[in-house]
């Protein structure tokens, strides 16, 4: 999934260059609130399943409405934060089902806590556990509340795949080719380790998007995973079908 935090023309820029190499990607707060259901929509016409990243957190009829909105512009995934409480993630999920088409709903997935975070900035807001253990903590309370999966670090995705089965989304950022630079981000591994530990989907942002070729280095990207074992995403789930939600 490439992220394309940038501007319009950038983003769309670098959308025509990946149509037909990659399936996905991801618009982030960055480019949704400078554009809105409108670059959904252009992404979508380009071919790709679209992402939308807005990482949800609010009371649970506002996040019902935010989910709907979104996924009525034609979001294939969304997701929300899993310290709003079970209650604000079933009504993502709500929100998503009201919006579902002819195609089945668009996935909501909960992010457990941000690649950027470490030890230190989870105590700083006054978390005193572990990374992990608060990631595991945020995870049982999303398979419960019929969250499609999670958002994790590769450190995270092996546990996470044993805790909720083979058919969970685990979506990994904090993703770096060896050799790029980590940014912002904390907690990384290389693509072929993340899939290896049980990511179903990896998430790469500025090591593609900064590039001086996009294209080349998600090509190089995905040459690094050829024959490595992940987890396959299934099909969309139809609107009125629950069974795959536990
Ligand atoms: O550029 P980079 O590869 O760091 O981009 C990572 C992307 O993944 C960003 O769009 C960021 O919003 C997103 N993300 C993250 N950590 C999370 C959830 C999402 O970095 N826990």
């Amino acid at each position: 999934m490439v992220a394309l935090d940038c501007e319009r023309d950038r983003a769309l820029e670098l959308a025509r260059m990946l149509a037909g190499r990659a399936r996905w990607v991801k618009v982030g707060m960055t480019l949704y609130y400078a554009e809105g259901p409108a670059i959904v929509r252009a992404l979508k016409e380009l071919g790709f399943d679209v992402f939308v990243d807005l990482k949800f957190h609010d009371i649970p009829h506002q996040v019902e409405g935010a989910a709907r909105a979104a996924a009525a512009a034609g979001a294939d995934l969304l997701t929300a934060h899993g310290l709003g409480s079970a209650a604000m993630l079933a009504a993502a999920r709500a929100g998503a089902g009201q919006a579902a088409g002819p195609g089945g709903r668009a996935r909501v997935i909960a992010v457990t806590i941000l690649t950027s975070m470490d030890v230190d900035a989870l105590a700083s807001i006054g978390v005193d556990a572990p990374v992990e253990q608060e990631v595991e903590r945020l995870a049982r309370l999303a398979f419960g509340a019929g969250m499609d999966g999670i958002v994790c670090s590769p450190f995270e995705a092996a546990r996470m795949r044993e805790l909720m089965g083979p058919d969970a989304l685990i979506v990994c950022p904090g993703v770096r080719p060896a050799g790029a630079a980590r940014g912002d981000q904390c907690r990384v591994a290389t693509p072929a380790e993340a899939l290896s530990r049980g990511a179903s989907h990896i998430v790469i942002g500025r090591p593609i998007t900064e590039a001086p070729d996009p294209l080349a280095a998600f090509d190089e990207i995905a040459t690094s995973l050829e024959g490595v074992t992940g987890s396959a995403p299934g099909p969309a789930i139809a609107a009125d079908d629950t069974s795959q939600l536990r």
